[in-house]
């Protein structure tokens, strides 16, 4: 099966490399310069390569991962039967992604998108056949877990198939309704945002924080570390979609989440966020 990811940021590289892990799937790496999606590569052969020097991968393992991958621009998905979409998280861009994608692909391929809360149902406004969500988590090689969201006009046999797919790549698929957030950025962008305030209030350091939060409640990571991997502009950006479908104070994004976005301290990707990297 051809698969076509557009976005080769860190989450679009990470469900590439899922998808290559597993034999029976080709993929296409796209981006908007053939840099960028090389570049996605690049992150994926280092990423692969840990785990060869960890002994937990053979080479020639890791070879055969990378030659299932191929880069280039979304002009080149038009064979894939699954284009998913993981570009930033803006409706106009990855509205203006899929009706690009409805010229180039075949009729019958699967348009998915990896939003973190975006409409599903907005998304696909205007098109020639439905969206479903396929939602992957960081790092996604490693999060089991998938979910698979229904737009408003999404058919059941289209959440079927992702389902499938979803566990042939060795995810547990969960099935559900478009909302705000869906079911784990609801709850777990809200405890980052709550930690935020936390830190903000001076109640503990930000190292404080996260060690009460892993021995306490037993989470692998910290929320402060867990909002730097994620990338506090994600955060604020689910916050915002929070905030604004329901109405509800209670999602208010705190303003210190705020003004480390503005300072462009984003997290790991930018070297600085609540740790240095
Ligand atoms: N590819 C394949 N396997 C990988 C890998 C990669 N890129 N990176 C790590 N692994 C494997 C390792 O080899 C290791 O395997 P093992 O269990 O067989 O030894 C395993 O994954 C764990 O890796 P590490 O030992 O390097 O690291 P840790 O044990 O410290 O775990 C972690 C790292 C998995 C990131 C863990 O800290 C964790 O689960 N953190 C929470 C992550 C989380 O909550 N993510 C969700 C964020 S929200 C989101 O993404 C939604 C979005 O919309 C915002």
């Amino acid at each position: 099966m051809k698969i076509g990811v557009i976005g080769a940021g860190v989450m679009g590289s990470g469900i590439a490399q899922t998808f290559a892990m597993q034999e029976g799937y080709e993929v296409i790496l796209c981006d908007i310069s053939a840099e960028y999606a090389e570049n996605g590569k690049k992150k994926i052969a280092a990423s692969l390569s840990k785990l060869v020097q960890k002994g937990k991968m053979e080479q020639s393992a890791m070879d055969g991962v990378l030659s299932r991958i191929d880069t280039g621009l979304i002009e080149t998905v038009g064979a894939c039967d699954l284009v998913l979409e993981a570009t930033l998280e803006k409706m106009e861009l990855k509205q203006s992604v899929f009706s690009k994608l409805q010229e180039i692909c075949k009729k019958d391929c699967v348009f998915a998108t990896n939003t973190s809360s975006l409409s599903i149902t907005e998304m696909s406004r205007g098109l020639d056949r439905p969206i479903v969500g396929m939602h992957f988590f960081n790092p996604a090689p490693v999060m089991k877990l998938v979910e698979v969201i229904a737009g408003l006009q999404t058919p059941e046999s289209l959440c079927d198939r992702i389902m499938e797919i979803a566990s042939s790549i060795g995810k547990t698929p969960v099935r559900v309704k478009e909302a705000a957030g869906f079911i784990v950025n609801r709850i777990l962008i809200t405890m980052i945002n709550e930690a935020v305030g936390v830190y903000a209030d001076g109640v503990a350091t930000a190292e404080e924080i996260d060690t009460a939060m892993k021995l306490g409640a037993n989470h692998p990571m910290g929320p402060l570390e867990l909002g730097d991997l994620v990338g506090l502009d994600v955060c604020l950006a689910i916050m915002e979609v929070l905030q604004n479908e329901t109405g509800d104070p209670k999602y208010r994004p705190h303003p210190l989440l705020k003004k480390m976005v503005r300072g462009n301290l984003l997290g790991r990707k930018t070297g600085r966020g609540f740790f240095e990297y």
